[in-house]
């Protein structure tokens, strides 16, 4: 064992030392560009917020959560749909009593009174056509007698009420 050995080996020693530690570096570098190329898995919050996120619309509802679902549901659309008035009664009495009676009873600007001489030469145009005249207006007849939220049933109802009533 020469000390030109030993030193020689101390050299080799101490380079392969270096070498390892280069390395290490470099395994390090290339670790981390790989993990920055890599999708990064999800947490449980986001996934969660992405399913409520792709919900469909519409849902099937069962059980008493789906019921409260449902009705709320149910009340947000009842919310957001126009009123039609009196709920959409039928009754051509309760109309015309609340609405058309207010000029019709009277006479009012010349509206007909339900009395058959005011709707002399009004019923040959035929229940359709005053129908249709009640709805959109005629002269100083307002459409719908003024109520606008009143739906084509309900005017249609009020004017079969004034014909059968006709003395
Ligand atoms: C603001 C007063 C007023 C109200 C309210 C009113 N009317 Fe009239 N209506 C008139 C007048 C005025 C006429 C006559 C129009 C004309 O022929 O010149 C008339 C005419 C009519 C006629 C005959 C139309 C024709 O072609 O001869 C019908 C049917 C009628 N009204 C139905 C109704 C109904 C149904 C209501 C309630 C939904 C109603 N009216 C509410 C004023 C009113």
């Amino acid at each position: 064992m020469s000390e030109q050995h030993d030193r020689e080996f101390i050299k080799r020693f101490s380079l392969t030392l270096v070498a390892l530690m280069v390395f290490t570096v470099v395994i390090i570098f290339v670790a981390r560009g790989i993990h920055g190329t890599m999708e990064r898995s999800e947490s449980q919050a986001r996934t969660v917020a992405k399913q409520e996120r792709i919900l469909p619309v519409a849902g099937v509802y069962a059980g008493d959560t789906g019921r409260a679902a449902a009705q709320a549901a149910a009340e947000a659309a009842r919310a957001a749909a126009p009123a039609v008035a009196f709920e959409g009664s039928l009754d051509g009495q309760m109309i015309y009593d609340r609405v058309c009676g207010t000029c019709h009873n009277a006479g009012a600007a010349g509206a007909p009174q339900l009395i058959a001489a005011a709707w002399d030469g009004r019923l040959d145009k035929g229940r359709d056509q005053l129908v249709a005249n009640a709805i959109n207006g005629i002269n100083a007849m307002p459409a719908r007698g003024g109520r606008m939220d009143l739906s084509d049933e309900q005017v249609a109802a009020s004017v079969d009420y004034m014909l059968g009533a006709l003395e």
